[in-house]
């Protein structure tokens, strides 16, 4: 199976190069500076050329707050090249791969209590910000181009390369003593080795369609936090605060929980706890 990734410098591109060589997948990683998605001329060379059996998305516009000021640049990446490349993918026989974001999601608290596990995977989107909207659209295009596709919905993503929370936490920890963070927002990491793995699984076992991957359970920042700091033996005083202390340009989901019970019927999915994943990830970080 050969793999074209696009967006490949980013947080989860850069996880499925690693992934690709240990695993001897045939790959091309075209980082931002080796193709635009939204320039579709530059995608179809590419696609021409090395002719993959797979499309893995990892291009986006993730900067949810700069989003509000400049929708038209979100829609264009996480939209309209989107729904490009889905209808592209669909001329050419190829597998789309894309990621989405419990952002397609309102994450009203009150959902916290009507689902317990979960956002299911075909549960009503209703997006709360411009980066939630331009996701969801690229999710309909993908829905309507007719290409089969795998739309790999994440949460809190964590792995070893980029910016996360976790890695936030860590450098935190050695400025400062005392430290507020959200404990009215509730969710859980998704550990980006684990999106990797558990896709590639969805790729071999020729699945189709919407799935959530996340860690087993549900947290809050605050208790991630804490239990990073446990993990670390880190001394800090930590004081759990509302989302109303941080004002962001963007409105946040205060429920991101996804449901995960649709992957782990799949053969060879291994789903984690989230403290198990975390005791992991700083194990290996
Ligand atoms: N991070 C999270 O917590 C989270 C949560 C839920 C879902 N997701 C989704 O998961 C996916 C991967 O996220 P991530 O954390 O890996 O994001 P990331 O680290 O921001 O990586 C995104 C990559 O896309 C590239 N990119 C942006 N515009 C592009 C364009 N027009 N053409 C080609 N490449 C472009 C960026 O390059 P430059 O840096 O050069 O612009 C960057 O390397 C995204 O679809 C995101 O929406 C992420």
């Amino acid at each position: 199976m050969k793999l074209l990734i696009t967006g490949a410098g980013g947080q989860l591109g850069q996880e499925w190069v690693h992934f690709c060589e240990n695993n001897q997948i045939v790959f091309l990683a075209l980082g931002s500076q080796d193709l635009d998605i939204t320039e579709k001329s530059k995608l179809l060379e590419n696609l021409d050329s090395f002719n993959p059996d797979v499309l893995i998305n990892c291009a986006a516009y993730t900067k949810v707050d700069h989003a509000e000021d400049e929708p038209d640049l979100a829609f264009k990446v996480n939209a309209e090249a989107v729904k490009n490349i889905s209808e592209i993918c669909f001329l050419k026989g190829i597998k789309l791969v894309h990621y989405s974001t419990d952002y397609v999601f309102s994450g009203d608290i009150n959902d916290r209590f009507t689902f317990p596990k979960g956002y299911p995977e075909d549960g009503i989107t209703n997006p709360v910000n411009e980066y939630g909207k331009s996701k969801r659209a690229g999710e309909i295009g993908i829905l309507e181009s007719g290409c089969t596709y795998l739309i790999i919905r994440i949460s809190w993503l964590c792995g070893s390369y980029g910016d996360n929370f976790i890695k936030t936490m860590l450098r935190l920890a050695e400025e400062r003593n005392e430290l507020k963070v959200v404990n009215d927002q509730y969710g859980s990491p998704t550990f980006a080795d684990q999106v990797v793995e558990q896709t590639s699984r969805l790729l071999l076992e020729n699945c189709e369609g919407v799935f959530n991957v996340s860690s087993g359970g549900i947290t809050t920042w605050y208790e991630l936090a804490k239990e990073i700091f446990r993990l670390k033996k880190k001394e800090i005083l930590i004081e759990p605060v509302s989302s109303s202390e941080f004002k962001s340009k963007a409105a946040r989901p205060y429920f991101s929980k996804l449901d995960i019970q649709k992957i782990s019927t799949i053969p060879g999915i291994n789903i984690m706890h989230w403290q198990k994943g975390l005791k992991r990830f700083l194990n290996t970080f």
